[in-house]
């Protein structure tokens, strides 16, 4: 839309905004207490709109669907359902919107949406319709409005009543990410209980053993601290309580089970459903270690409804076919692009709730990406408006990283046989920065006869692709991406680096330098004399395409899937591509060598040797 049309919008909304002030103050009509201009010059006494059950979550799900009875004296094709949590939807100043985002232009966004006609192929005769939408317990409680004039010019013509979730406080979405020390998990979650109302803790201990209590500490932001709109704006919501509790002294590969408490100050214990996970293997640790990688998954509807950046139809695929083998999964790697919420905060709980089976269970590992990072004027690399205005807050606080300063988002992570090296495309990686220095340390402290699979991940494409975009704009296209860290990956014998942002699939050939420094396509005996590079950002996000296959490509798919490493022991690692849609293989290739074939001197990885004896 052009940027004249949508300017000329938002004043129309301004301009109603402040004429119904007046209006609006007084009474208890039910939308005396909307502030969404237009609505109220639309109001049908004839139309409205049902909701069902009125308590959710009575035996303590987090989830739910409901049903919605609507109708209607004068339907019309894009008449639609907006949800509002809070149920009140409260006006807040309708500021200039994002132009990257997507309507509606309403001054509190709706949680989620639909069309009135989704599943009532005849609503535009009858004008009644019934919808089943899915409800995730997001502290407050909801409403649904229909709205006629389309999305871009919505006229609220009923409001439902209100429903709410039976503790809309609850603890929820606990996700588990890896301490800073190989023994030590994190627990993070999001209540709706702060540090004056109640004490946040875990509850844990082995499998059918002792348990005992660690504290957690809590964390939340306001809307001040959001760098722009829509999360300045419409698309700001209260994000509730983040805790972290942080689990110590594990025992190596063992079960432990978890529930999350809050002890309220008169008393009360609040718990969360129970959960198990297994500790992670000591580094260096020989065991059977699996490894999934993937980028940009994004979240979905499992109703069908549509969210504000509506573009990762592989996200519940991906998600489902985690969750079907996540007894052979042993941590995830989520490298950016985690949920697009772009400045849409609601998305966020939704995102949680939606890879909760994986989180609560396995460390879910996150990268940050441009949809969490960008905006401009604020210290990114990049000046992209791509975060919406969340400029990094948000998963830098919904999700803990074991970084040395969150808002810096490099971080290493040992899992028994694999160092991991994590970089932040979305802050200066080139040579002579604080990243690089990063990069090069964490490379160089690996022992690779303890931990042979080193493993370098990143959102943006850092070192090869032939996506259209990275074929136009060649090895720049993140500048000295590629140029700056084969150095780096050369001299530490990086094995696999990674990467999401481009949405497809593509491994490479051992490389250096441009040139493919080994001719085997499958299984690689004795050393690469290169790093592989692959691309896994095909986890949910619409799918990129390729340009032209460079000699380096060995396998692309524009299909939607991830990668899972699998370290037998310290000679063997078996590299797999699935599809989601299936969860078969398509690519896989496996290494097979002896820790002196890591020792071995290549082009460029060894310092010349002395001759003095
Ligand atoms: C339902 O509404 C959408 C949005 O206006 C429209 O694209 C679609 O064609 C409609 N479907 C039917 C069956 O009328
Ligand atoms: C709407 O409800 C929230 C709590 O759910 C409350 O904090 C807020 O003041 C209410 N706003 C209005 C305008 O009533
Ligand atoms: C929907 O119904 C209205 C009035 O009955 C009619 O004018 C319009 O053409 C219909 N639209 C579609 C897409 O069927
Ligand atoms: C403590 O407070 C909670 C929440 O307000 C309430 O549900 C509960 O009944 C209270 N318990 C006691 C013992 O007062
Ligand atoms: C691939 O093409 C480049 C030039 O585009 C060339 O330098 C290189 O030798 C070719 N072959 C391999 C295996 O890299
Ligand atoms: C790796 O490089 C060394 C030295 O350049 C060379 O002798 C060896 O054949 C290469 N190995 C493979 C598998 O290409
Ligand atoms: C998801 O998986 C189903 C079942 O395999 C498939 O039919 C569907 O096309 C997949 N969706 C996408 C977007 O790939
Ligand atoms: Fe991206």
């Amino acid at each position: 839309m052009a940027m004249r049309t949508l300017g000329r919008i938002l004043l129309a909304i301004l301009w109603v905004l402040v004429s119904l002030e007046g209006a609006l103050s007084h009474g208890d009509h039910p939308f005396s207490r909307i502030a969404i201009h237009k609505a109220v010059l639309a109001i049908n006494d004839h139309a409205y709109i049902k909701a069902s059950p009125p308590v959710l979550g009575l035996i303590e799900q987090n989830s739910e669907w409901v049903t919605l009875e609507y109708g209607i004296p004068n339907p019309s094709i894009d008449d639609w359902i907006g949800v509002f949590s809070p149920a009140n939807f409260s006006a807040a100043t309708c500021l200039p919107e994002n132009l990257k985002v997507n309507p509606p232009l309403i001054c509190t966004a709706p949680i989620k949406f639909q069309y009135a006609n989704y599943t009532n192929p005849k609503y535009n005769q009858t004008g009644k319709g019934l919808l089943k939408l899915q409800l995730v317990n997001q502290r407050s409680d909801f409403s649904f409005a229909l709205f006629s004039g389309g999305l871009l010019n919505p006229k609220l013509v009923a409001v439902s009543n209100t429903i709410a979730f039976a503790n809309p406080n609850a603890p929820v979405y606990p996700r588990l990410a890896q301490g800073k020390m190989w023994n030590e998990m994190t627990v993070t979650w999001t209540s709706g209980y702060g540090i004056n109302e109640a004490d946040p803790f875990v509850e844990w201990g082995p499998q059918g053993g002792e348990q005992r209590r660690s504290p957690a500490g809590t964390l939340t932001f306001d809307r001040k601290s959001m760098c722009g709109a829509p999360a300045r704006t419409v698309g700001w919501r209260d994000p509730g309580f983040i805790h972290t509790s942080f689990l110590k002294e594990l025992w190596p590969n063992s079960m432990y089970t978890y529930k999350i408490g809050h002890r309220l100050f008169n008393g009360t214990y609040i718990w969360s459903h129970i959960y198990q996970f297994r500790a992670s293997p000591y580094p260096g640790q020989n065991s059977l270690q699996r490894v999934v990688i993937y980028g940009d998954m994004g979240k979905a509807e499992a109703d069908g409804s549509n969210e504000y950046n509506n573009f990762q139809p592989g996200s519940l695929n991906t998600t489902k076919q985690l969750i079907e083998d996540l007894k052979n999964i042993d941590i995830v790697f989520h490298i950016g692009d985690i949920c697009y919420a772009n400045g849409y905060l609601s998305q966020w709980d939704q995102f949680t709730s939606q890879v909760e089976p994986i989180a609560s269970a396995v460390p879910y590992m996150i990268a940050s990406g441009n949809h969490e990072r960008d905006w401009p004027g604020t210290g990114s690399f990049y000046g992209t408006m791509d975060s919406g205005g969340e400029c990094g807050v948000l998963a830098e606080t919904m999700f803990y990283t074991p970084a040395e300063n969150r808002a810096k988002f490099w971080y290493s992570s040992d899992y028994g046989m694999f160092h991991f090296c994590i970089a932040d495309t979305e802050h200066d990686w080139r040579e002579g920065t604080e990243q690089y220095k990063f990069i090069e340390h964490c490379l160089a402290s690996v022992d690779r006869q303890k931990q042979p699979w080193l493993i370098f991940l990143a959102h943006r494409v850092l070192g090869y692709s032939s996506s259209p975009y990275y074929a136009e704009q060649g090895s720049f296209a993140e500048p000295m991406g590629r140029e700056d860290l084969q150095k780096l990956w050369q001299k530490y014998k990086v094995d696999i680096a990674m990467y999401g942002h481009v949405h497809s699939y593509e491994r490479t050939c051992p490389i250096y330098q441009n040139i493919c420094t080994n001719k085997e396509t499958s299984y690689y005996k004795g050393t690469l004399n290169g790093t592989i590079q692959v691309v896994a950002g095909g986890a949910g996000a619409g799918l990129s395409g390729f340009s032209t296959k460079p000699n380096w490509s060995i396998f692309r798919d524009n299909d939607y899937g991830f990668v899972k490493l699998t370290a037998f022991d310290y000679s063997n690692l078996l590299f797999e591509y699935k599809r989601s849609r299936d969860g078969k293989v398509y690519d896989s290739f496996r290494i097979s060598r002896d820790y002196r074939d890591i020792l071995a001197c290549t082009v460029d990885s060894c310092p010349s040797m002395t001759l003095a004896s």
